[in-house]
């Protein structure tokens, strides 16, 4: 990588932001590329958050993708804001524009594409989610968008699901306990909480053999470990499951083609994903 007085930065905001896997693929991507593009991890804490985004601005910094905890918080802080970030509710990349940064959300676009490259049809078919946190948010936005025919949303705490999609008329919203009441047929299941997530990775949100016989294709947002419980048993009835790698990788690419106003050629992708899963 060469750095020279021409050199456009991106970096990633967060706290924590250490662990983060933005940098490797989005400087793997510039240097691909050929852009004259450096990515940086930029530790901020939720108190300085504002301060950052003014201070990356006047910095000149092109492009911040933007991490926990400020997803939510950061909607507060662009010039402009995406539809689909705004109906997600949640803020993953943020590109800088005249006067600021224009908020994005790439996780969205990033699960579509995964379902894309996996030939998961949606379109017209019921959906089972599980979780209703913030990945859940983006994937709901997604599976409407593409046209499933309803959702069941099962989460822990049911008030907040209630609260985020009670209104909704093709979104039943279900205890995990409850999942008999979904009526008999086959499904795409996308498992959306935390639980089987390294170093956890013996736990699932549903054990039941019966719940799996109802899905016909898994897909994990998790991908550490690459094989969850969840996929596993969807595996062992007879069913195609996905961990979340392709997602994880499509989010960082969304993005990366927004900050440097290219797309990404397909063999690049393939070898994105190498890297990531050699
Ligand atoms: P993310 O941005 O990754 O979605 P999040 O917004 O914190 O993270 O959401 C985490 C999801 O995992 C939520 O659906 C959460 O359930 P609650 O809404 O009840 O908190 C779910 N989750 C986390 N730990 C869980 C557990 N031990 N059992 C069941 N669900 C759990």
């Amino acid at each position: 990588m060469k750095i020279d007085g021409n050199t456009g930065v991106l970096g990633i905001i967060g706290d924590p932001v250490a662990h983060s896997g933005s940098p490797s693929l989005h400087n793997f991507l510039a240097e691909k590329l050929g852009d004259n593009l450096v990515y940086v991890p930029f530790p901020v804490k939720p108190q300085g958050l504002s301060a950052a985004i003014q201070g990356a601005y006047r910095l000149g910094i092109r492009g911040m993708n933007v991490t926990v905890p400020h997803k939510q918080t950061v909607l507060e802080e662009v010039t402009e804001l995406d539809d689909a970030a705004l109906t997600i509710g949640a803020v993953n990349t943020l590109v800088r524009i005249r006067g600021g940064y224009k908020g994005y959300n790439t996780d969205y676009s990033g699960f579509m594409r995964q379902l894309d490259h996996d030939s998961v049809i949606v379109y017209d078919k019921p959906v089972i989610v599980l979780g209703a946190g913030g990945a859940a948010h983006a994937v709901i936005y997604a599976l409407e968008k593409i046209g499933a025919s309803e959702i069941y949303l099962l989460n822990r705490s049911r008030d907040k699901a209630e609260k985020d999609f009670g209104k909704r008329k093709n979104i039943r919203i279900l205890d995990f306990e409850d999942w008999e009441k979904i009526p008999k047929a086959k499904y795409i299941c996308i498992q959306c909480t935390s639980v089987g997530l390294a170093p956890r990775e013996k736990e699932c949100v549903i054990r039941d053999e019966g719940f799996f016989e109802l899905i016909q294709t898994g897909v994990d947002l998790i991908y550490d470990p690459r094989e969850t419980v969840f996929m596993k048993k969807v595996r062992e009835h007879g069913g195609q499951a996905y961990n979340g790698l392709r997602m994880l990788m499509y989010q960082a690419v969304s993005a990366y083609e927004l900050f440097a106003d290219r797309e990404v050629p397909e063999e690049v992708l393939e070898e994105l994903y190498e890297q990531l899963d050699p």
